[in-house]
Parts: C-alpha cells; sequence; structure tokens
C-alpha cells in the first residue's frame, strides 16, 4: 500500500484511489479545485518516489523537469513524498487581456496559491507551450492575488510576447516565477 509522505504527515492510499482523493479523504490539505485536469490548482511536487508521469501530460517542460505532478489525474502504485509548489513560483491564469496601443498589451495573472511580489520587481511568465519571458510587475493586488504586467511586441519579439499578442486569451494557464 503506497504511502504518501506531504506536509509532515503519512497518508496510505489504496492503489486504486486516486491520488487527491485518497490524500483529501484523509483530510489532507493538499489544494484542488475543478478535479478534471484543467485548473492546475492541485499541483504538488514530487521531492522522492517515482514521479507519476500520466499526471504530468498538460504540464510544462520546466514543470515536468521540477517534479510537478497534478495529483487530481494518477493513482499511485509506490510510496511518494510531496511538497507545495515553493511562493516563488506558483501556477496562474490570464484573467484579463487589454491591449493598450498596436504594440502594448496588458494582462492581469490570478495565482492559484499564495504569491508575495511588488510592484517594479520583475517575474518571469512560462506559458504551457513553453515560452518564457521576464516582466516587471505593473500592479498587484494581494487580497485578489492577482498582478498585472504590460507585454511590449516590438519587431523580433520574444516568442512569449508573440504568442500573448496573437493567441493567449482569458484563460490560458502560465507558471508565475518570482526572479531571484
Ligand atoms: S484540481 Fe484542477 S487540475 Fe487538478
Amino acid at each position: 500500500m503506497p504511502e504518501i509522505q506531504f506536509q509532515g504527515n503519512s497518508y496510505s492510499l489504496d492503489e486504486k484511489e486516486n491520488l487527491l482523493d485518497g490524500l483529501l479523504r484523509q483530510h489532507a490539505r493538499a489544494p484542488y479545485s475543478c478535479r478534471a485536469g484543467v485548473c492546475h490548482s492541485c499541483m504538488l511536487r514530487v521531492t522522492a518516489g517515482c514521479v507519476p508521469t500520466e499526471a504530468q501530460s498538460s504540464l510544462t517542460a520546466e514543470q515536468i523537469k521540477k517534479g510537478y505532478i497534478l495529483t487530481c489525474q494518477t493513482r499511485v502504485s509506490e510510496s511518494l513524498s510531496l511538497a507545495l509548489p515553493t511562493r516563488d513560483e506558483v501556477p496562474g491564469v490570464i484573467t484579463d487581456l487589454t491591449p493598450v496601443s498596436s504594440t502594448e498589451v496588458t494582462i492581469k495573472v490570478s495565482t492559484r496559491l499564495p504569491f508575495e511580489v511588488s510592484v517594479g520587481e520583475h517575474i518571469t511568465l512560462v506559458s504551457n507551450e513553453g515560452f518564457e519571458a521576464s516582466y516587471p510587475v505593473a500592479d498587484f493586488n494581494e487580497d485578489i492575488q492577482t498582478l498585472e504586467c504590460t507585454i511590449t511586441r516590438s519587431a523580433g519579439g520574444s516568442p512569449f510576447s508573440i504568442w500573448i499578442h496573437s493567441e493567449a486569451a482569458i484563460g490560458d494557464r502560465l507558471m508565475v516565477i518570482k526572479n531571484g
């Protein structure tokens, strides 16, 4: 029977049981929302044990490299140690995309786990497709965990800025990483 170590506690799972369901059944304080592999709220990091790769199918290459999994998307047959994403790296979702000129778009990104950042501080945004770029934070509302950045598209701009200007939509997911 797999044992899951999480936040200083040990949880025994049935092999036929979904990982998130098994944690919640035993009152673990595991984050979640949709339970369908869409919102990424349930993302945890495997710190020891064999990573269940089926729980990584919608994650970015960077997230996979770091051992992140969606707990709602897997059963486990082996013991694992899990940890919350660090506060310096959290999943987010685009909640607003407003063109402010022909070359600038302002985006709002809500983070799904607590995140602290100051206006003017640089963060890196990573799209699900793996495009990434750093921007200064133009605004941050701690109450609703939403930050704002202005993305400029210039000739020969970064793939991330081209993606924001041409394809990104409200509801798209991103990783938000505080620059060291
Ligand atoms: S709870 Fe939404 S992806 Fe797992």
